[in-house]
């Protein structure tokens, strides 16, 4: 090993964290024994699942809202104490959790049906069988116990997207064909607009009921972060003003908890790498500018080709000094970066569409404007700091090799 690596490893091993008490607890993996601000949420959810407990079949519920507000958390934890109150009774109920955004389990019906399999207790072959044959040891698994299953399909857009709805169309009606157990659907998404492209069928028996959650406003924000920093920082570390900045920064985009925590959290690794004894309002600020920078960088690394191009070609545009663009000069610029990487240019009618893709990304911003009769056009500008566009500039550069 290089002499170096181990230097930064023993260090890191000596160092003694002056501010940080657990820096788990400020993670979003991290579970909290209280959940302020939601017992509405779960009160319902435990409401619709409690049946379970005398061996009926809870409805199928579709649980729905924005990024960071609590969904995964409520319903694991009701699941939880639904499991632990099922153990003390005679009823056996087994709460199953799938994050269908994980590859290789949810990625086909054949994995996810043989994931679930396992999870009961009986292995699966992991390809090989036809897909009727893994659903028979799905059934016989469920039917040799007399279980009430709950199967909660986390982040289940993911699920339709790879798979189309026809495994839902089943998933729903698999009820019909047991004996003796029984299943219920928890699916949950932060696609608002993900139940409108379901088959109308698979829409109304996925969501008997329906439970919305509302984004956190600033005041519920400052008390999830107040939990969590008494968990996880030493006391006294955190200046006054701190998480009520957190709280709003979080709460002006949509109430996302995850994005108040990664705030408090990034703002104490910053003020502890500087060697603070205190975090401050500033620490905050630059852990803003730090998370933006990072979440930017990570999607521009994973768009696709055409879409670099195009996003170079905004750059170029700009670079050159124009203000306020139009798809129009941006699509002639395109056209003559395509011919330099070697690709084929896509329409501009295509290339307004990805246009209002990286607006919604927040890498540019492109305003509508009103021509009066002549109708309406849009101005396009970069919406990225300089440090940000350099950083942008050098994955554009590598991975169109320009
Ligand atoms: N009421 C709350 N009390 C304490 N922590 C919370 C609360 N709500 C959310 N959190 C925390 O915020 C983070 C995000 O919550 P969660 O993962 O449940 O959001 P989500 O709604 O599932 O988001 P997504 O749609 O992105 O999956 C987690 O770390 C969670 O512990
Ligand atoms: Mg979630």
């Amino acid at each position: 090993m290089p002499q170096s690596i181990q230097t930064i490893f023993q260090e890191f091993i000596e160092k003694k964290t002056v501010l940080f008490k657990d820096r788990d607890a400020l993670t979003s993996d991290f579970t909290p024994d209280t959940i302020p601000h939601r017992n509405k949420e779960i009160n319902t959810v435990a409401s619709i699942l409690a049946p379970s407990l005398k061996g009926g079949k809870p409805s199928n519920i579709f649980i729905y809202g924005m990024t960071g507000t609590g969904k995964t958390l409520v319903t694991r934890y009701v699941g939880c104490e639904l499991e632990k109150m099922s153990n003390k009774g005679t009823n056996p109920v087994k709460v199953i959790y799938i994050n269908c955004k994980m590859k290789k389990i949810a990625d086909t019906e054949y994995r996810l049906v043989a994931e679930l399999s396992r999870i009961l207790g009986q292995e699966v072959p992991i390809t090989g069988l036809p897909t009727e044959h893994v659903y028979q040891t799905f059934f016989n698994v469920l039917d040799s116990n007399n279980w009430i299953v709950v199967v909660i399909l986390d982040e289940i857009d993911a699920l339709v997207n790879k798979m189309g709805d026809d495994f839902l169309y089943n998933f729903t009606r698999i009820n019909q064909e047991l004996k003796r157990a029984k299943v219920s659907i928890i699916g949950i998404t932060n696609d608002l607009h993900f139940i409108d492209i379901l088959d109308p069928r698979v829409k109304s028996s996925l969501s008997e009921e329906e439970i919305l959650f509302s984004p956190y406003n600033a005041l519920e924000l400052q008390d999830i972060l107040k939990q969590r920093a008494e968990l996880g920082f030493k006391p006294g570390v955190i200046s006054d003003e701190v998480i009520p900045k957190c709280a709003a920064l979080a709460a002006q985009e949509h109430g996302d908890a995850r994005r108040a925590l990664d705030l408090l959290r990034v703002a104490g690794e910053i003020a502890e790498r500087e060697n603070d004894p205190k975090i401050t309002e500033k620490h905050v600020d630059m852990a803003l500018e730090k998370i933006d920078h990072d979440r930017i960088i990570e999607s521009v690394k994973s768009l696709p080709k055409q879409t670099k191009a195009l996003l170079w070609s905004i750059i170029e545009l700009e670079e050159k000094g124009q203000k306020n663009m139009q798809t129009g000069d941006i699509y002639s610029v395109y056209e003559d970066v395509c011919k330099e990487c070697a690709l084929h240019p896509l329409t501009q009618r295509r290339i307004s569409d990805l246009i209002s893709e990286l607006d919604m990304m927040g890498i540019i911003n492109a305003r509508i404007i009103s021509l009066g009769r002549y109708g309406r056009t849009r101005e396009i500008n970069p919406n990225v700091s300089e440090k940000v566009k350099n950083k942008m500039k050098d994955i554009l550069k590598s991975s169109l090799m320009i």
